[in-house]
């Protein structure tokens, strides 16, 4: 077989991507971004690949999250702190009931292009392409603004330049620190109708104040004052992807540089399709987002063609049935994992599978639904004897009226207040950090029952 290409994708059948009209201008931007610095760098790809790896032993729990498409006109510092804020309370939560370290990956720095159910949207008896997201084309409903632009691949790039360098700075530069994570994680518990989760805070205090008396603070411990964050984004748009690939020359292979993990979409995963193509030859972590419409034949070849050494880390499969489905399908993938004897990361994605339109017209997620996927998932890995590696969620720490329910209820009505996604339905900030110390109850109720079968087998 020859050497894989990074421009190999080109020759296989692409679906959801755009067909740019300008192939001038088009060039010259992959010239353009192919001469930038990469987002990323190799070692970091590799080090979340080893996270990941433990996270496939249940030594480590994954946290994915982050807008479902970033947009050029939300750009903001307070916008990515804000959403790294309530990712470190979560991690932090989700830690205290995991007892494994959290690896925080945001849908951040490059969540910039989106699969569409229709190619086009028709308003008033007019047809336009759909919008695609920022990198590709705009949401207002005119002909001039639907066309694909190639030139918007380099504001993309620079929005996720920058956002990665604020990301980096928050991680190591004091805002980390674990004691201010944590009073910032009190002002929501002791918050009104959130007596549910006090007490699981009050244990996180008692451990703080019981390192602090030992001698262990942010002060002398580097790991309580500074975070490995890393970004992710759907490797849809490939034009952007190859002319971000740069090779290592450490270990002689290609790494994806626009961030540090790239995921395949549940409408983009044909294994002889490009965007395969494309993700199987980098050395980065690969996500792959497993739907209903999942076969386990699919399955298999694609296990076999995105990491054919069974490497560990190297795939994350990203489960997102619906909440009353996954028993229908979890089973039948996990058993086809195993007749494979592959290496994965299991991942719940509890909102692809989730959404519905409300009596208002919004598209919105029940809080309920998200939760009761997050526990089915749980249920069947725990019946299984499989390990839940983590969680995907699209969230923001704005506190917008997207996705319904939460101790502070947004309710149907509510959704027209702060309603500001570019696509589906986030999370807010509320919703997010209870939805972890839900997931958190989950965690420590299955570490609790597998010691118990632990001691009940001696
Ligand atoms: C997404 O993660 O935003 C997405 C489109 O997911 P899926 O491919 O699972 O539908
Ligand atoms: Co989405």
């Amino acid at each position: 077989m020859t050497e894989w290409q990074k421009s190999d994708w080109r020759e296989k059948p692409r679906v959801q991507m755009p067909d740019y009209t300008n192939p001038a201008a088009l060039a010259e931007v992959e010239a353009q971004l192919a001469k930038f610095p990469p987002l990323v760098f190799a070692g970091e790809a590799r080090r979340l690949k080893r996270q990941l790896g433990a996270a496939s032993r249940g030594e480590a729990f994954v946290l994915q999250g982050g807008d479902c498409a970033e947009a050029f006109d939300q750009f903001s510092a307070d916008a990515i702190r804000d959403t790294f804020k309530v990712m470190l309370q979560m991690a932090m939560v989700l830690t205290y009931g995991a007892k494994v370290p959290v690896i925080k990956v945001g849908r951040m720095a490059g969540q910039f292009a989106k699969p569409r159910s229709a190619p086009t949207e028709t308003l008033d008896g007019v047809e336009l392409p759909s919008y695609r997201g920022d990198i590709i084309n705009e949401l207002a409903f005119k002909p001039e603004a639907r066309t694909p632009d190639p030139r918007k691949m380099l504001q993309a790039y620079t929005q996720a330049a920058a956002t990665l360098n604020l990301l980096r700075a928050f991680s190591t530069g004091g805002y980390a620190d674990v004691h201010q994570v944590h009073q910032w994680t009190l002002g929501f518990a002791e918050g009104e109708k959130a007596e549910r989760y006090r007490e699981m805070a009050g244990r996180i205090s008692d451990t703080l104040d019981f390192m602090r008396a030992a001698g262990i603070d942010s002060t002398n411990a580097p790991s309580l004052q500074s975070v490995d964050f890393y970004t992710s984004h759907e490797g849809l748009l490939l034009e952007y992807e190859e002319a971000l690939c740069r090779l290592d020359s450490t270990s002689g292979k290609w790494l994806a540089g626009s961030g540090h993990m790239l995921w395949i979409g549940d409408r983009t995963r044909q294994p002889d399709g490009a965007h395969v193509e494309f993700c199987r030859g980098v050395l980065n972590p690969i996500g792959l987002k497993c739907g209903p419409t999942m076969e386990t034949d699919d399955l298999k070849r694609l296990l076999a063609r995105l990491n054919p050494e069974n490497e560990a880390g190297r795939l994350t499969l990203i489960a997102r049935f619906g909440a009353g489905k996954v028993g229908e399908h979890l089973p039948r993938l996990i058993r086809t994992v195993r007749e494979e004897g592959a290496d994965v990361v299991w991942v719940c994605d509890p909102m692809h599978g989730n959404t519905i339109k409300s009596a208002t017209g919004f598209k919105t997620r029940p809080f309920d639904s998200v939760l009761r996927e997050v526990q089915e998932f749980f249920a069947i890995h725990r019946a299984e004897g499989t390990i839940p590696g983590g969680v995907h969620f699209e969230m923001t720490g704005q506190d917008v009226t997207e996705c319904t329910g939460g101790v502070h209820a947004v309710l149907e009505e509510n959704l027209a207040d702060r309603y500001h996604t570019a696509c589906d339905p986030r999370l807010n900030a509320s919703q997010s950090l209870e939805l972890a110390f839900l997931v958190a109850e989950e965690l420590s109720g299955l570490r609790a029952a597998r010691a118990a079968e632990a001691r009940a087998a001696v």
